[in-house]
Order: structure tokens, then sequence, then C-alpha cells
């Protein structure tokens, strides 16, 4: 089971401390049942992937620039360079990166080149609450799955987070049974060997309650309740509690 924390654009040096509550706690993970991994603004990945190295936390990027080529693109990096830094994992696809202006070719372009260097890509898709009133979900997943995974031929090594824009930092989530028949349509667009499906929004320790029996989901992608050490911990609590 996954659980993945996006801190967004959130944390500094300091904040890095209170993370040794978590490596303390995934200590306790003796049979390896859940996999932790943390996606902290560009400036932290070195110095997180450095406090984790002993640990088997690890540490991924939140975006990159679509270019595997260094260049002259001002205030951007590319995969190559977060992964130097200690990026092993990317976020792509963020509904909040589709509305500032991201279409699906660029976010395919960025996740061929998080592949070539040798990135896990977290691939995020989801539906507005307009698209979801005009029952259009799975219209708006099955083309941002083929124009955003257009050409990649080993989707089975990618992770899926189905993230609704309406349920992200809302307090909202999807109905258990929706969700059911929602992640069940995600694996069957991506095929036999469908990659894991991981559900984001409004991910805390009460509503887990509500997402711990989907047995097809793979695991969380948690936003505003991964910044607290204890509410991140309490997540995973819920989980095999
Ligand atoms: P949230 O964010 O958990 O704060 O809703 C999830 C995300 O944006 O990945």
């Amino acid at each position: 089971m996954y659980f993945i924390a996006n801190w967004k654009m959130f944390g500094d040096l300091r904040t890095l401390n209170s993370l040794d509550k978590v490596i303390k706690f995934s200590k306790t993970d003796k049979k390896k049942k859940f996999k932790l991994i943390y996606c902290p603004p560009n400036t932290l990945i070195r110095p997180l992937s450095k406090r984790l190295k002993k640990t088997k936390i690890e540490v991924g990027a939140q975006n990159c620039h679509e270019s595997d080529n260094p260049g002259a693109y001002t205030g951007h990096v590319n995969s190559k360079m977060l992964k130097n830094v200690g990026a092993k994992y990317l976020i792509l696809g963020h509904s909040e990166n589709r509305q500032a202006g991201e279409n699906d070719k660029l976010i395919n372009l960025k996740v061929k080149s998080g592949i070539k260097a040798g990135l896990k890509v977290i691939f995020c898709i989801g539906e507005t609450l307009k698209e979801k009133k005009n029952k259009k979900t799975n219209q708006v997943l099955a083309r941002q799955i083929k124009r955003g995974l257009k050409s990649i031929k080993k989707k089975s090594k990618l992770i899926i987070a189905y993230e609704p824009v309406w349920s992200i930092g809302t307090g909202l989530i999807p109905k258990p049974e929706d969700l059911i028949k929602t992640v069940s349509f995600i694996k069957k667009k991506l095929g036999k060997t469908s990659p894991k499906v991981l559900y984001g929004g409004s991910v805390n320790s009460v509503s887990v309650s509500q997402l711990k029996d989907i047995s097809s989901i793979d695991g969380f992608l948690i936003g505003g309740a991964s910044q607290d050490p204890k509410k991140f911990i309490d997540i995973i609590k819920k989980i095999y509690n």
C-alpha cells in the first residue's frame, strides 16, 4: 500500500525536523506493508533524501520541465536534475498544474521525460465538479489516460493517482460505490497489466475510514494531512487497525 505525501508549496529546512516521528513510525513496519514517499518542494529534495538515507522512505518531485536537455528555461528544472538530487518518483498531471494551463500533450512529454530519466511517474487524473455533474467522469479520465500516456509502453510501471478536482482540499470525498466503479474503469482502461491506482483528495484520518475497505485502491496521495506527521501517521494506522 502506497502513502504518498504531496507537500505542494509548503515546507522549509526546519520542517524536516518534524519527520523524525514518521521515520520512527516507519521502522515499526516489519512486514513491509506500506510504502512511504515524500514529494516536497524541489528545494527540499536533496536535504530530505539525505535525511531519509537509512530509512525505507523514498523521495519524489511534484513536477518538471518537459525538456530532457538543459536549456534556457528560466525557473525550471527537468527530470534528470530531479533524479540527480535524489528524487525517485515524479508527480505529473496534478490538477493544480492542469488548471494552471498544462494540457494532455504537455503532460505526455513530461511523462516521457520522467520515465527516460529513470523516475517512477505518479500520473494524476481527475474530473472537475462540472464534469462530474454532467456525467462526464469516465469520458474525461479516458481522455486524460489516452492523451497523457500516448506512446508509453510499460504502463504497468506507472502509478496512477485518481484525484477528483472537486475533492482536493475541500473535505469532500466520492461515495465508496462511485469510487469502486471509477477505479475499476481506470484499471480496465489501462489493460491487463494495470499499474497501481491510488486515490487522492481530502484523505485524512477520518475520511480514510470510508476508503480503507475498497480493496482495488492501492494507496493514497495525500496533500494537506501529509504536512503534519501525526495526521499522516494516523491515516496509516487507521488502514492497518
Ligand atoms: P488534499 O490534496 O489531500 O489536500 O486534498 C491532495 C492532492 O492535491 O494531491
